[in-house]
């Protein structure tokens, strides 16, 4: 059964967050309630930490595993010791580099935190959010409190409060919307308790930065079928997904415009509806012939990471049937990019060259 919630909406500034909003915000979360904030990544769906009847909510409303476990986020680092035991000092040198930020730390669980938030690991992720409206909440609920992103599970991210709603009205009881969250692909997950650290999910800080703190850090990608018993968290292969199917094209741009143009062409003329992720109108008068949904993304690692979840989601809007878009390069921003569409590509990835 899913969770049944009367959802109430509240426009909320996101520099300046009105405290009153806040204060019945902070309410609903020590009621037990489920309360949509936007974070500088993506909106979560957050719940009382430490409430396991609330947290069962979060997975009922989002339709989402038990496997799957949850990244409870602070506001200051005091609060580190109520959630993770045996806390290496690298973990405060990250935290005093990188929060609040976009930077989740995958550390030992403390007894306190009940299992259902880390699906039965003995780690904890926790991430101290940079949001005003976040940092505001947090602050004043004074309880850890569990998000995950705010979409029903596999779907996009949701980066406005309308994504928020278009997967969770009825089963969210409050939706603080400040409008567009800034970075648009979620927190990089670090785990520091392996012996070598190792990055588990690519996002919103780059390995360049973390590289002065872990010289060796690394992602390896793990792509998981979906039909697998128990997979690591995280590792699932569909995720991301709009309705559509997406194709992910990787090579040198001219032979990417062309392959790209043909694999158009051909689906037009199966009868289907096609979408493309354009970079810039450039890249858009290539499909100028063809009766194709065009939505530009930037050209730009950060413009695409703000917009691609919102371009995924507008061409599912427009009923399409397949989605066209090229591969980033993979640095900066663009390892995550990379990773999100891949992953939004069930792993359909053609390479032209
Ligand atoms: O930017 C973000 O991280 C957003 C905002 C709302 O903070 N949150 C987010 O949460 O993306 P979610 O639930 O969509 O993704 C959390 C992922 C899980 O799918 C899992 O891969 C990983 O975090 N995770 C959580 N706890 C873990 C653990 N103990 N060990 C390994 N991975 C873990
Ligand atoms: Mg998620």
């Amino acid at each position: 059964m899913a969770y049944a919630a009367n959802t109430q909406i509240i426009r909320v500034d996101a520099q300046e967050p009105d405290s009153e909003a806040i204060a019945l915000a902070a309410q609903v979360i020590h009621k037990g309630g489920l309360v949509a904030f936007p974070t500088e990544t993506v909106y979560g769906l957050g719940a009382n930490a430490l409430d396991a009847g609330a947290l069962a909510h979060i997975f009922e409303a989002k339709e989402r595993p038990e496997h799957d476990p949850l990244i409870v986020h602070i506001w200051q680092s005091k609060q580190l010791e109520q959630i993770a035991i045996d806390i290496p000092e690298m973990a405060y040198q990250l935290a005093d580099a990188f929060w609040p930020g976009p930077l989740t730390l995958i550390l030992k669980k403390h007894p306190n935190i009940p299992r259902i938030v880390t699906a039965g690991n003995d780690t904890v992720a926790v991430r101290m959010p940079a949001h005003p409206i976040a940092q505001a909440l947090l602050r004043q609920a004074n309880v850890p409190i569990a998000a995950p992103s705010a979409n029903r599970f596999s779907r996009p991210s949701p980066t406005t409060a309308q994504h928020v709603l278009g997967d969770l009205e009825g089963r969210v009881d409050l939706v603080l919307d400040g409008g567009s969250t800034q970075i648009g692909l979620e927190s990089t997950i670090l785990d520091i308790t392996a012996p070598i650290p190792i990055v588990l999910r690519p996002g919103g800080l780059t390995l360049e930065a973390l590289r002065p703190y872990l010289p060796t850090i690394a992602f390896r990608p793990q792509y998981i079928p979906e039909d697998t018993a128990a997979p690591a968290p995280g590792t699932l292969l569909k995720h991301y997904s709009p309705h559509a199917e997406l194709r992910l094209f990787d090579g040198e741009a001219s032979q990417v415009d062309l392959a790209m143009y043909e694999h158009a062409q051909n689906s037009l003329a199966q009868q289907q509806k096609v979408g493309i992720l354009a970079r810039d109108d450039e890249e858009a008068s290539k499909f100028s012939g063809l009766d194709v949904q065009i939505v530009l993304i930037g050209d730009k690692h950060e413009e695409m990471a703000a917009a691609l979840f919102a371009g995924l989601r507008t061409l599912d809007t427009l009923q399409v049937d397949l989605i066209l878009v090229r591969a980033p390069q993979q640095t900066g921003l663009g390892l995550a990019l990379y990773d999100r569409m891949l992953r939004a590509a069930e792993g359909q990835i053609i390479h032209t060259n």
